[in-house]
């Protein structure tokens, strides 16, 4: 799971605090080890996976990753949607500069504080959501 978060969060975190390999791999497992996560197989192999926090309020999605083969083909807005059905007020916290930002306001979320580098955004409701988008080829499932 580090080496997915590395692939594909590293040109996100690097410009903005830096990559110290260590220190990444100690707070990524630090960090994993405050809520659950979830592997998202797509046909059978690692695909990715989501990072949950919950609290009684409401549930933090702290990261959700594809590796890079199976991004931009509609599992991780079919994997959001299935989420915000399942938990109460879906929350996330996302570095403004990531193309994700379009996807989440497309799916419902609406920004409710930021700072100099990050966005939160909350679940609201429906949105766009995933109508007329094509479906994934790849079929992403949960291994709890
Ligand atoms: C963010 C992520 C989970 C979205 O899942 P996905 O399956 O790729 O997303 P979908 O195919 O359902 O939706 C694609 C949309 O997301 C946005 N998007 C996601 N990644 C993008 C990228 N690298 N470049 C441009 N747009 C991107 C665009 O709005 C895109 O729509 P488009 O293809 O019509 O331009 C996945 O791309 C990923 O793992 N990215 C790297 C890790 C990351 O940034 N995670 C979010 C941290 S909060």
């Amino acid at each position: 799971m580090f080496e997915c978060y590395a692939r594909t969060m590293r040109c996100h975190v690097e410009p903005v605090w830096g990559w110290d390999p260590e220190f990444q791999r100690q707070g990524f497992a630090r960090g994993l080890s405050l809520g659950s996560t979830k592997v998202v197989e797509v046909n059978g192999e690692f695909g990715g996976f989501v990072w949950l926090q919950k609290s009684p309020e409401s549930t933090m999605l702290r990261l959700i990753c594809l590796d890079p083969r199976y991004q931009r083909s509609g599992i991780g807005s079919r994997l959001l949607m299935a989420l915000v059905a399942r938990v109460r007020r879906l929350r996330l916290k996302v570095f403004k500069t990531n193309p994700a930002v379009a996807l989440y306001g497309r799916l419902g979320f609406v920004p409710v504080a930021e700072d100099d580098h990050m966005v939160e955004m909350v679940h609201v409701g429906a949105a766009a959501g995933t109508a007329g988008r094509p479906k994934p080829h790849h079929a992403p499932t949960w291994e709890d």
